[in-house]
């Protein structure tokens, strides 16, 4: 027992302590290891949920727990060719002579080290790569460059998709990818030489195949679907009114219809904009199966010969439409029309809609803002209401509040993010969406402009009514 205890010490002392560079990297790698799992435990406790906690257990540490590792036969050959014994020795590498007990206590040493090493690294990495795909990672760790990106995903119907099956989808490849655009990301938000806001179109995005398709089969969607709007007037009495739209969403080639006819298999959408934000378009292409094509472009007075060099094509696909699925900056309109209709703005305050909107949309980025918008509301109704102020001001503080709400998460001052930063395309009410190429302005050789039927996309069965008769025939 004896003799076996000073065996295993002998070999540690042969293995760590014959040179100053192996010893260095057996303390770093054994204090890393340590660390390591000491922040394991922490997390997975539920003792911090820190995104920093993260980034130091499973990307500074593991560096230096694989640095001290390197740095052990590193020592050790630097030990043997011109270590301590002072003779240069006879052959490149040392002898292992197994015959040898103190070899054999050696080499056993350092097998049963290594596999308590690879253990380490193997849940290390496997939990990192984890960790790193977990949207509060993307999400939190470079707080506030992401968060209006995650602000809005958290209120999106996305909010169980993690950030990377969007951004980055399935394959070693992409993965590969992201990680080597993730370090200068990282570069970028440690040197503070980010854009502000974050620019989009995010360039290089996967196309939507794989991402988007893994789960949203194109096929599936056929048939009309009904869509109620409800809007409020910008009278006293707020009062609502429904728009009745029937979509014609169509699937996969089979009939007419938005997504029949967009992402149909027999033809693909090409498109050509000289405009960084994809919201000016100078030309279409339409390439049937047969290779049959239709070019649509715009007149030679719509964009200048400069502009049209730089311009790029791009192959439509599910994000031209749905570019905000997942990070849904609203205008002040919509926030305000859904908060009446969610009750989290009281309907029956008096023009309570104009004055909502007219307040969120001066309220453009200043860190002020909340406090602006506090003082314009309270005044008004202490203005035009004194004696609602006087007998119900909580009804006033409440509105307040929610119009606070609405502001923090769609203008990020620190971002630069304000009201339609980001423009969604699916539509044409609020920015040009559908209409970017469904205008006037893109012709073909006879002279025809892209369809502007309002049926084509959808029937319009009611506008801006009280009482829409269609409602009461469906039975809503
Ligand atoms: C459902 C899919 C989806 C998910 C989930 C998703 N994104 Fe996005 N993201 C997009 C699309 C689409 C765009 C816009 C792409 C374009 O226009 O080229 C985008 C754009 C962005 C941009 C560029 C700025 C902007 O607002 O356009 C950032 C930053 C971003 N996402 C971060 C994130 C983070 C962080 C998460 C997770 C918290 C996340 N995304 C989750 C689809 C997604
Ligand atoms: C990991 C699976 C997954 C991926 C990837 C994904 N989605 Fe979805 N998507 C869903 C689920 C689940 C829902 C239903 C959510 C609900 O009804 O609340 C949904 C809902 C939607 C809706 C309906 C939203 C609404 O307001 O009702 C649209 C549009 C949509 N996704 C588009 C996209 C686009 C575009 C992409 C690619 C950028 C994408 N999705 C990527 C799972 C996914
Ligand atoms: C030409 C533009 C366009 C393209 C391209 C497009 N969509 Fe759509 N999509 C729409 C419109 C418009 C709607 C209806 C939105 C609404 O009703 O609010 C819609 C609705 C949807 C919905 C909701 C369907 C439902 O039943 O609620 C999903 C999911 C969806 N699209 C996924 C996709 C996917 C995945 C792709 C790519 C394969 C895609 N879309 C390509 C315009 C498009
Ligand atoms: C990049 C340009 C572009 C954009 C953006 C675009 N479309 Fe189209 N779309 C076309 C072209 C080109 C045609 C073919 C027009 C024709 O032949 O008359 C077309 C045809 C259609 C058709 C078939 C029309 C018919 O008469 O049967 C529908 C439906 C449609 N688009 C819906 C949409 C919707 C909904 C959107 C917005 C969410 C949209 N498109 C955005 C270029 C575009
Ligand atoms: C290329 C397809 C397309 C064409 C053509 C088109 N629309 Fe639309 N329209 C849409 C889409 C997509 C939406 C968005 C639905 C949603 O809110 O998700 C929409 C929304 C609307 C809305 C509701 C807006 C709101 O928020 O209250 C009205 C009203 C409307 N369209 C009227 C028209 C009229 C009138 C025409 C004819 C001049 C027309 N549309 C032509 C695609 C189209």
């Amino acid at each position: 027992m004896e003799r076996k205890k000073r065996m295993i010490l002998a070999a540690l002392t042969t293995l760590f302590c014959r040179n100053w560079l192996t010893l260095l990297g057996a303390m770093l790698a054994g204090i890393s290891a340590f660390l390591i799992v000491s922040c394991l435990i922490v997390c997975s406790l539920g003792l911090v949920d820190s995104p920093y906690v993260g980034i130091l257990a499973f990307m500074v540490l593991p560096g230096s727990f694989v640095g001290g590792l390197l740095l052990v036969p590193l020592g050790a050959l630097w030990d043997y060719k011109f270590g301590s014994h002072g003779k240069k020795p006879d052959t490149p590498f040392p002898i292992l002579d197994f015959n040898n007990p103190h070899t054999r206590h050696v080499v056993t040493t350092v097998v049963i080290l290594t596999a308590f090493n690879l253990l380490i690294f193997a849940t290390v990495s496997y939990q990192g790569l984890q960790f790193m795909d977990s949207p509060e990672f993307c999400g939190k760790t470079c707080h506030s460059v992401m968060e209006p990106e995650y602000t809005a995903y958290t209120g999106s119907p996305h909010l169980r998709v993690r950030c990377i099956e969007c951004h980055i989808g399935p394959g070693t490849s992409w993965f590969v990818k992201s990680k080597i655009s993730g370090l200068g990301q990282v570069l970028a938000v440690a040197m503070h030489s980010y854009p502000t806001p974050i620019p989009s179109p995010v360039e290089n995005l996967r196309p939507s195949r794989d991402t988007c398709e893994q789960c949203h089969w194109p096929e599936k969607f056929v048939g009309d679907r009904v869509k109620i709007i409800t809007h409020y007037q910008d009278d006293e009495a707020n009062t609502p009114t429904k728009t009745v739209l029937l979509m014609h969403l169509g699937g996969g080639g089979q009939g007419k219809g938005i997504h029949s006819w967009h992402i149909s298999p027999d033809k693909q959408t090409f498109y050509t904009t000289p405009d960084p934000k994809r919201q000016k378009i100078s030309k279409v292409r339409i390439v049937q199966k047969d290779g049959k094509e239709t070019v649509y472009s715009a007149g030679k007075d719509v964009f200048t010969p400069e502009a049209l060099a730089h311009a790029e094509e791009r192959k439509m696909d599910c994000i031209d439409c749905h570019n905000r699925p997942s990070h849904v900056f609203k205008m002040p309109v919509t926030e305000v029309d859904a908060a009446l209709e969610t009750g989290k703005l009281d309907a029956t305050l008096p023009y309570i809609k104009k004055l909502g909107v007219e307040t969120l949309t001066e309220a453009k980025g200043q860190e002020s803002d909340p406090e602006l918008i506090a003082q314009k509301v309270r005044t008004f109704y202490q203005d035009k209401y004194p004696d609602l102020v006087k007998s119900t001001p909580e009804r006033v503080d409440t509105a307040i509040h929610e119009l606070q709400a609405i502001w923090k998460r769609n203008v990020f001052p620190k971002m630069n993010l304000t009201w339609g930063t980001h423009p969604n395309n699916l539509g044409h009410e609020q920015f040009p969406g559908c209409f970017r190429c469904h205008d006037d302005v893109l012709k073909n050789a006879d002279g025809k402009a892209v369809g502007q039927d309002c049926d084509a996309c959808h029937s319009v069965l009611a506008m801006d009514e009280t009482n829409p008769e269609v409602l009461k025939q469906l039975g809503l």
